[in-house]
């Protein structure tokens, strides 16, 4: 299976894609490329340090969007590649409708909540003040509605007591990190 990876950041999903490529934990599985939104994204540097293509790729505007010109480039980078899935791992931007129709059911997000609940941005900062006992993390189809598509898995966090912001944030990046190996795997 070929894939993509889509991130905007720090890049420690798509690592540890990349990584489980490498050690066979993804046997059949092959990283095409890693696209960014922001040129400065440490995720750029991962990808071309394991060899793989990396591109930023001009969302051609501010806020949560791509433009549409943007979305019609991606297309067409995209389907150049042929790939089997697109990976959006951290990628903060919301993919307009043509794209998401263009690459129907093709398409996975991880989130950092147990969705339905705790849709859009900051997801672990809202649970955690809200004073949740559980939260996690999502892997789910991408729709043409944010963060509502098919649930493929999920794994859920327990918040403790004892837990600050920054101790829970980096247990839910830990299960990221397994859940989207294993979500992988299982499309594989
Ligand atoms: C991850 O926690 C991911 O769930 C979240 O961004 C982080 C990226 O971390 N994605 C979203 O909030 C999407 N709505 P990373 O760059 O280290 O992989």
């Amino acid at each position: 299976m070929k894939l993509i990876i889509f991130a905007s950041g720090r890049g420690s999903n798509a690592q540890a894609i990349i990584r489980a490529t490498q050690n066979g934990r993804l046997g059949n599985v092959r990283v095409l490329s890693l696209v960014s939104d922001n040129p400065d994204a440490p995720a750029l540097k991962i990808a071309s340090d394991a060899g793989i293509e990396a591109v930023y790729m001009d969302p051609m505007r501010k806020g949560a969007r791509l433009s549409q010109e943007a979305a019609d480039n991606y297309i067409k980078y995209v389907k150049s590649k042929s790939p089997d899935l697109i990976v959006l791992a951290g990628f903060m931007r919301i993919l307009p409708e043509n794209f998401v129709e263009a690459f129907d059911g093709k398409i996975i997000n991880l989130h950092p909540s147990l969705l339905p609940a705790y849709k859009g941005k900051d997801a672990i900062k809202r649970a955690f003040e809200a004073g949740e006992k559980v939260c996690g993390c999502t892997i789910h189809y991408v729709s043409a509605e944010l963060d509502s598509g098919e649930i493929i898995m999920q794994s859920s966090v327990p918040i403790e007591k004892s837990d600050t912001l920054e101790s829970l944030e980096e247990r839910v990046h830990a299960a990221e990190h397994e859940l989207i190996v294993k979500a992988i795997q299982k499309l594989s």
